[in-house]
């Protein structure tokens, strides 16, 4: 049996994960680590709460005695850690949190589990780190480091001090670095979401600059079977680019999300741009098919039709995360954008 600890699994990928994982392997018991910040919702994981594989613990990555707590409370031998503020724009509107969680929270994580005697640790990294492409090329695991925003700043540093502890101590970290993911569960400040519950509501859609930036979307199931791939296979110092091969520009995305919900183009408004926004991602993840046997299975047209039908389905929830500190979020963030149209 593997006794994993998951770390921010009450968030969109991590607790798409951890109902992912419970129903694919018998043998594995999850104990799920979250903070609950504004991200965290434990309703996404009410489908398991019952199960005698799952247990939740509230805290915080950085508070150095409660990860030793649970790590030791639940014999942990394996940790898959999803905890961050995962933002962008957040992250340009206040960094603080950022470098908290992201570092020095991923520190204290690395520095329990090697006291603990962890046998494996998945940090999962993004493809921010390597900042922004032009009109052609993709990132490899091999393109150097460059984030642009406080958010990829935070999560490189991060990376780099797995990187450190595999060097100096041996530490058995693996690291992931995946593209945008889409689908059920996810936060609506993210494009998708926000776009999805903002036209059901017939409100604008705030498209930054020309709303011609690309990214390559990848849908949550895909991420979710390569992180356990990497759990199951991954040799420390492994890094592993997983990506959907599914690159749009966000004006083709809106368009295309209006077109499913039967909702005018009249909502589109170009706002002002996010500052220092990455033009273009796109992920060559040969490695992961060559050395894992893992390949994106979800169709983009397929996984954006069942992630429209979700919110469609699970209205409630998104009026639940809409309300409260969301509202504040949304007017310190739109406010002047649409104001200014
Ligand atoms: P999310 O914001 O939906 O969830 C983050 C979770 O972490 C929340 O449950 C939150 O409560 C928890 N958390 C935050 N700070 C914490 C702390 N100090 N201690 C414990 N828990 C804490 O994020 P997400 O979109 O699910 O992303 C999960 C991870 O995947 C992040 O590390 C992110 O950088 C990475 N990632 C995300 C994407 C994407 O497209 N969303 C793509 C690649 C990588
Ligand atoms: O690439 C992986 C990253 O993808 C993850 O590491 C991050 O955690 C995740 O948030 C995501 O980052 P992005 O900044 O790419 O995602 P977001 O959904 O915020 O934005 C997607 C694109 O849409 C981006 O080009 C900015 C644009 N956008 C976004 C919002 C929220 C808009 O035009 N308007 C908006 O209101």
């Amino acid at each position: 049996m593997v006794r994993l600890l998951v770390t921010g699994g009450c968030g969109f990928i991590g607790s798409n994960f951890i109902r992912w994982l419970l129903a694919d392997d018998p043998n594995v018991t999850v104990v799920n680590f979250d903070k609950l910040t504004y991200a965290g919702n434990p309703e996404n994981l009410a489908s398991v709460s019952e199960s005698d594989r799952y247990d939740f613990r509230q805290g915080d990555i950085s508070d150095r005695d409660s990860v030793d707590e649970v790590l030791k409370e639940f014999s942990i031998d394996s940790i898959v850690n999803f905890a961050a503020e995962s933002h962008v724009d957040r992250s340009i509107l206040d960094s603080t949190p950022f470098v908290h969680t992201n570092i020095g929270g991923t520190q204290v994580l690395i520095d329990s589990a090697r006291t603990n005697g962890i046998d494996r640790f998945v940090q999962v990294s993004t493809d921010e780190v390597y900042g922004s492409l032009g009109d052609t090329g993709e990132f490899s695991e091999d393109t150097p480091l460059a984030p642009n925003s406080p958010y990829a700043a935070s999560k490189t540093a991060a990376d780099l001090l797995l990187r450190a502890a595999v060097h100096t101590h041996g530490f058995p970290g693996m690291i992931t670095r995946c593209s945008n993911n889409y689908g059920p569960y996810q936060f609506p400040e993210k494009l998708i979401p926000l776009f999805i519950s903002n036209a059901l509501q017939h409100q604008p859609l705030p498209v930054y600059g020309d709303g011609t930036n690309v990214r390559d979307w990848i849908h949550v199931d895909d991420h979710c079977r390569g992180i356990a791939a990497v759990l199951r296979s991954g040799e420390p110092g492994d890094i592993f680019n997983f990506g959907g091969r599914s690159e749009l520009s966000n004006i083709g995305l809106t368009r295309r999300l209006l077109e499913l919900l039967d909702r005018p183009e009249t909502l589109i408004r170009f706002v002002p741009d996010r500052p220092g926004h990455d033009k273009r991602y796109a992920i060559d993840c040969s490695r992961a098919e060559k050395m894992l046997g893992w390949k994106p299975l979800v169709s983009f047209e397929e996984g954006l039709k069942s992630t429209v039908d979700w919110y469609l389905q699970n209205s409630e929830w998104v009026d639940r995360v809409r309300s409260g500190a969301y509202r504040e979020y949304y007017e310190e963030q739109y406010g002047d954008r649409l104001a200014g149209e």
